[in-house]
């Protein structure tokens, strides 16, 4: 098990199962092992053949705490069960339908072609010459391919992210919004949880002696608490208004951000819209209140 392995699975797992996890990666671990008998490692060298460099004690705390519900015991409880009725395991039931995420696909969602077979002949440009894919496919793959070094999608980028894409997610902003958008403001990032991270990560500084607070709506998506937890930045709920549809209440802002700021330094605050889970659409105004 890689170290990059073991750090991914600790960061999208629940608590109680990332603690097993880490444990068992102790014990066996030929990684770890190796870090601890080597001789060249003076920190090493000083340890008792015992202890190890990485246990529960001294391990990131942050990780320790974090959470990730739509990962948690309940879906690893279910991939059990789903495992036991594949083995034939009698049941009350015959499927297990997951309700933790929105897998679109998953569910059954075609994808969309154009985008399926873009990437086709990005990753397989001999597939240019193909009859079988369409002309505006193929002008659409060349200009990527134009746009990466030695024209291939295998080569390094800018840290940004492939400057012709950039500049067509700013188009596609400048038409979808009416504003303009300068595509070196656009930042492409692997999910939307790698960019809400980033941008989180840079909120991560005391100031004036007081630990950072985001505001986060409660019901939420868990990315946000566990990248709080994680970030050791304090966690500022704000209630949605189940009675209005699970909509914003700005006392409830207001009475949230006045207690937050007794022991934190509230610097942001995430709005999640169209709301998930609870799936209210909030209109401009909303976004002016809260300025
Ligand atoms: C509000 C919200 N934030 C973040 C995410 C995570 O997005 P991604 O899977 O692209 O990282 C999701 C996914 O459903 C979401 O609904």
């Amino acid at each position: 098990m890689s170290l990059q392995r073991l750090s991914k699975f600790v960061r999208c797992s629940e608590n109680y199962n990332l603690c097993r996890y880490v444990k068992s990666q102790l014990e066996f671990s030929p990684f770890l092992r190796l870090t601890v008998n080597s001789k060249n490692f003076s920190a090493v060298q000083n340890m008792s053949s015992n202890q190890k460099v990485l246990n529960l004690d001294n391990m990131n705390p942050n990780i320790r705490i974090m959470e990730y519900a739509v990962r948690g015991p309940l879906l690893i409880r279910a991939t059990e069960i789903e495992n036991e009725l594949k083995k034939g395991v009698e049941k009350p039931f015959k499927e297990v339908l997951k309700a933790n995420i929105g897998d679109c696909h998953a569910m059954g969602q075609k994808p969309i072609t154009f985008i399926r077979q873009v990437l086709a002949l990005v990753s397989q440009p001999e597939l240019l010459d193909d009859d079988r894919y369409p002309e505006d496919v193929k002008e659409r793959a060349r200009t990527i391919l134009d746009g990466c070094r030695g024209g291939s999608v295998g080569s390094y980028t800018d840290s940004p992210g492939i400057e012709i894409i950039r500049k067509h997610v700013a188009q596609y902003i400048e038409r979808r919004d009416g504003i303009p958008c300068d595509y070196l403001n656009v930042l492409l990032c692997a999910g939307a949880s790698d960019g809400i991270k980033s941008i989180l990560r840079l909120l991560v500084a005391d100031v004036d002696g007081k630990k950072p607070g985001v505001l986060i709506p409660i019901p939420q998506y868990p990315l946000y608490s566990a990248t709080l937890a994680e970030f050791n930045v304090q966690q500022v709920g704000y209630f949605l208004d189940e009675n209005k549809n699970w909509g914003l209440d700005v006392n409830e802002l207001e009475r949230s951000i006045t207690e937050a700021r007794k022991h934190c330094n509230p610097r942001a605050i995430v709005v999640i819209n169209p709301g998930n889970p609870t799936g209210l659409l909030l209109l401009i105004t909303y976004y002016l209140i809260m300025i």
